[in-house]
C-alpha cells in the first residue's frame, strides 16, 4: 500500500491483512513548520490542534478517551449502537461511510457491523496511524473495501469511483466539530456537503455545554494524560523542525471561556524561555502561553442551527438521558429558491 504523504492522496484498496508500510519515523510535514512557525510568530501564540496527532499524540488521544473522566466517547460508543439499526435502515446495508479523522476507527465498527457491505473511506491526517486502523479493521472484516486516504480533512476530498454509486454517509464523531471556531465549522460542513453530494447523510457527534466541574475534569484528567497529549506538540516540535523548547519550562493548561461556550487548552510558560524552531527564535514571556486547542460545547438548538448554517438538514437527533452528548443525522439539502 503506498501513501502520499505530504499531500491528499488515495491510497490503494486495502483487500486484507498485510505487512507494516515502512514510513520514516520523523517525517517533516511542511504544512506543519509552516502553521508552527505562523503561530508561534502571532501577538498571542497559538498552533492548530491538528498537529497533536502524530503516531505518539494519535496513541496519547486513544489513552484519553478510556479515562473515566472523559465521558465523550463512551456516551457517543452507547448512542452509535441504539442508532446504527435505524441508520442502516435509511441508507440500506451497502453505502460509502466516509470518516473526517478516522483515528483507530473504532467507533466505525459498530458501524460496519450494521452495514456490511459498506465501502469504507477513513480520513485521517496521521499516516503511520491510518495505516495501522485500516490493517486492524481490514483483518476484522475481510468483506469491507477500505480506501485510506491520508489528508487534513479541512480540505475538499474526491471520492472514489464506484462502479454503481450508491448512498453516502459522511460520518464526524467525537465532536470533533468542536476544534473549530463556529465560522470555521460551518465553512467545514459546507465542504463536507460539496464534497458528499446532495442526498448524502452525515452522522455527527457534538458535545453538548453542561457543568464546568465535569467539562474541566475531562481536559485535566488527574492521570495527567491529558496533560502529556498537550505537551507532547512540543516534543513533536522539537523532533520535526529542529526544535530547542524547553518542554519542562511549560505545564498543561485547560480553562472554561464562558463567552465562547468553549473549554481552552494551553501550554504556560513556567519562567522565562527563549528557543530556536526550524532556525527561527522565539521568546515567550513567564505565564505567556501557546494556545492548542478550543473544544466547543452547543446545546441541542445551537447544533441544529450550526447544521442548518451549512445546508444540512436533521433528520435524527439522539442523545443520552443527562443530554452530554448528541449524535445527529444530517441530510445535504439543496440550496433553497425562495424564501
Ligand atoms: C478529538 C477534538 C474531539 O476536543 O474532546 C481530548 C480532543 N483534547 N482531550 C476533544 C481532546 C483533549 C477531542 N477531540
Amino acid at each position: 500500500m503506498h501513501l502520499g504523504t505530504f499531500e491528499t492522496a488515495l491510497a490503494d484498496t486495502i483487500a486484507g491483512p498485510r505487512a507494516p508500510t515502512e514510513i520514516p519515523a520523523v517525517s517533516c510535514d511542511p504544512a506543519f513548520r509552516a502553521d508552527v512557525l505562523t503561530g508561534l510568530s502571532q501577538p498571542r501564540k497559538t498552533v492548530p490542534a491538528r498537529w497533536f496527532y502524530d503516531l505518539e499524540g494519535s496513541r496519547l488521544f486513544e489513552e484519553i478517551t478510556h479515562l473515566p473522566e472523559y465521558y465523550p466517547t463512551r456516551t457517543e460508543t452507547a448512542l452509535l449502537k441504539t442508532s446504527a439499526g435505524q441508520v442502516a435502515t435509511l441508507l440500506g446495508t451497502a453505502p460509502m461511510i466516509v470518516e473526517f479523522g478516522s483515528g483507530s476507527s473504532i467507533k466505525t465498527r459498530i458501524l460496519l457491523d450494521a452495514m456490511p457491505g459498506a465501502t469504507y473511506v477513513p480520513v485521517e491526517i496521521c499516516g503511520e496511524f491510518l495505516i495501522e486502523a485500516s490493517q486492524a479493521l481490514a483483518h476484522d472484516y475481510p468483506g469491507i473495501a477500505i480506501i485510506p486516504v491520508e489528508a487534513n480533512f479541512m480540505n475538499p476530498i474526491d471520492l472514489p469511483d464506484r462502479r454503481d454509486p450508491g448512498p453516502v454517509l459522511g460520518f464526524f464523531p467525537g465532536s470533533t466539530i468542536g476544534n473549530l471556531v463556529p465560522s470555521a465549522a460551518i465553512d467545514l460542513l459546507r465542504t463536507m456537503r460539496q464534497s458528499l453530494g446532495f442526498g448524502s447523510l452525515l452522522l455527527i457527534g457534538i458535545d453538548a455545554v453542561k457543568p464546568v466541574d465535569r467539562l474541566l475534569a475531562a481536559y485535566d484528567d488527574a492521570r495527567g494524560v491529558t496533560a502529556r497529549f498537550n505537551l507532547n506538540l512540543l516534543h513533536r516540535i522539537n523532533r520535526e523542525l529542529d526544535g530547542t523548547i524547553p518542554v519542562g519550562a511549560f505545564r498543561h493548561r485547560a480553562h472554561w471561556n464562558p463567552a465562547s461556550t468553549r473549554i481552552e487548552m494551553h501550554l504556560e510558560a513556567m519562567r522565562d524561555v527563549a528557543f530556536d524552531v526550524a532556525g527561527e527564535r522565539f521568546r515567550m514571556a513567564e505565564r505567556e502561553t501557546i494556545h492548542t486547542e478550543n473544544c466547543h460545547k452547543y446545546d441541542p438548538g445551537q447544533m441544529r442551527l450550526l447544521l442548518q448554517s451549512a445546508g444540512w438538514g436533521e433528520l435524527r437527533h439522539w442523545t443520552d438521558d443527562a443530554g452530554d452528548f448528541s449524535l445527529i443525522l444530517a441530510e445535504a439539502t439543496p440550496d433553497p429558491f425562495g424564501p
